[in-house]
């Protein structure tokens, strides 16, 4: 009796108990799956169910608010995919806000962020892969928060106040890929500023910043860097080797905006990967001959666009065996010699000049251009655009443009109206912009719609176009004389 009695009290518990492991497994699961809660009396954040977790998007919400919907969410222990504070107040950032929910993608834009306490992510060190704070009030790098964040993969500060970059700024970050400081105030950065960030490091952007040279020291030893971005600096000398020590698979350098006059001999040496080179809208006036050396297997894409060159610098380009895109507008450029695409023009797919000074196109200059597919000239001084000059690219270009040029209409522009004429080619850009600029009689009109009387030609002029000068000097004469 006694021991059936036992036996039964045990079984009964066992029951009671697998009912129990049952219940918290089902209820385990269905925190897992049962979406958003009730969000209280919210109108300024919404919560959705993601395929990988929650969403909760709080704009301009109060802390009150903030507070109660996060506690909402944290009390179904579910996961939080991405968590989002626009326009918040939020003041020093401390333990209680994230608590111990698990985020993987947390963005706090614009949230009058001053500090961050150092164990503001202690709860969500595992989880957290992105963190972005741009646009609040941080005047350094929360480095003791962030030391924790080892599955952290990107990182983003743009639009903080930061002045420098101390040592060891981001140590602990291992898994780290992608740091932006765009838009602070950045005038130092420690040579150890990147000791201890791991070496996962892809992209580093410390544009519109405050740097008046390229922090090269303490970039050195980022291995794996494949995207640097120093635009919008007040970086007026790039040395010779600038780049060296920085590892090799630098694929992009971003360098426009800046105050950069001269590019010295292998200013880029060691960037064995370099494919895309950006200098734009800097002063540059002299590239030496030898300036890159050591990327001319490697690269593709170059703009040296807005600045004052006065001519193509076809010595230091001739080095790169690569070279798809050349981007020159905005320059100071005059003519194009024979020589200026010479033993390296065979690659060039697209080239701008526009808005440069361009009075004369030699008459061979551009023979060498064998792949071309965009060829832009607006915005020049051309009085002229002989057929003989164009002939050698007219298989390949997609785009020609020429409009904005000062021409002078007769009889060697009837090639160009022909061209802009035939449907099927569609190769001129903005043919209703390409004018006359002489003689007086046709100022103004659009190149398209003149006529071969107009130009002064003897015969059709896509006849002349392929007619020998010589013939089409004859039957002017034999037109002049018989009519
Ligand atoms: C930033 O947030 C404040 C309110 O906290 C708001 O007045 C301001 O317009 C916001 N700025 C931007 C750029 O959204
Ligand atoms: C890169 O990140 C992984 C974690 O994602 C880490 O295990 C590894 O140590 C890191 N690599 C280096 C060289 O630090």
């Amino acid at each position: 009796m006694f021991t059936f009695s036992y036996y039964k009290c045990i079984s009964l518990m066992m029951h009671r108990l697998r009912l129990l492991l049952l219940l918290l497994a089902s209820s385990v699961v269905r925190s897992d799956f049962s979406g958003c809660p009730t969000l209280p009396s919210s109108r300024t954040c919404t919560c959705s169910l993601k395929t990988k977790g929650l969403d909760l998007s709080c704009d301009s919400a109060s802390r009150q608010d903030l507070l109660t919907s996060i506690e909402a969410i944290a009390s179904t222990r579910q996961v939080v995919w991405y968590l989002k504070f626009r326009n918040v107040n939020l003041g020093n950032f401390d333990r209680s806000l994230l608590g111990d929910m698990r985020v993987n993608h947390f963005i706090a834009l614009n949230c009058s962020v001053t500090s961050i306490e150092d164990d503001a992510f202690a709860g969500v060190t595992d989880d957290l892969e992105s963190l972005d704070l741009g646009q609040n009030k941080l005047e350094r790098v929360p480095t003791a928060a962030l030391e924790g964040l080892v599955n952290l993969a990107s990182l983003n500060l743009n639009y903080n106040r930061i002045e420098i970059l101390h040592a060891e700024a981001f140590r602990g970050l291992i898994s780290l890929l992608r740091l932006s400081l765009f838009g602070n105030r950045i005038k130092f950065v420690d040579d150890l500023a990147f000791e201890g960030i791991g070496g996962n490091l892809t992209q580093v952007n410390l544009g519109d910043n405050g740097l008046s040279s390229v922090p090269s020291r303490p970039l050195r030893n980022l291995d794996v860097l494949q995207r640097l971005q120093l635009h919008e600096n007040k970086i007026g000398n790039l040395l010779e080797e600038e780049f060296r020590g920085m590892g090799e698979s630098l694929d992009v350098l971003e360098l426009s905006g800046n105050q950069v006059e001269k590019l010295p001999q292998r200013a880029f040496a060691n960037l064995r990967m370099l494919n895309s080179l950006d200098l734009e809208n800097n002063r540059i006036r002299y590239i030496h001959p030898k300036a890159f050396e050591g990327i001319e297997s490697s690269l593709e894409w170059l703009k040296l666009g807005d600045n004052q060159l006065s001519s193509i610098p076809a010595e230091p380009l001739r080095r790169l065996k690569k070279l798809r895109q050349l981007d020159l507008r905005q320059n100071r450029i005059d003519r194009i010699t024979e020589d200026d695409f010479k033993h390296y023009g065979r690659t060039l797919k697209f080239i701008y000049l526009q808005k440069n000074r361009l009075h004369t196109i030699e008459v061979n200059a551009l023979s060498e251009l064998d792949s071309l597919v965009w060829l832009y000239l607006p915005s020049n001084q051309l009085n002229v655009a002989p057929y003989e000059t164009f002939r050698s690219v007219l298989d390949t270009l997609q785009i020609l443009d020429l409009h904005e040029n000062p021409f002078n209409c007769d009889c060697r522009i009837a090639w160009f109206r022909d061209l802009v004429r035939d449907q099927k080619s569609k190769v001129v850009n903005m043919p209703r912009e390409t004018r006359c600029e002489a003689p007086p009689p046709l100022k103004g009109k659009a190149i398209a719609y003149v006529t071969g009387q107009d130009l002064g030609c003897a015969v059709d002029s896509s006849c002349v176009s392929v007619l020998s000068p010589a013939v089409a000097v004859i039957l002017f004469l034999f037109w002049i004389l018989c009519t």
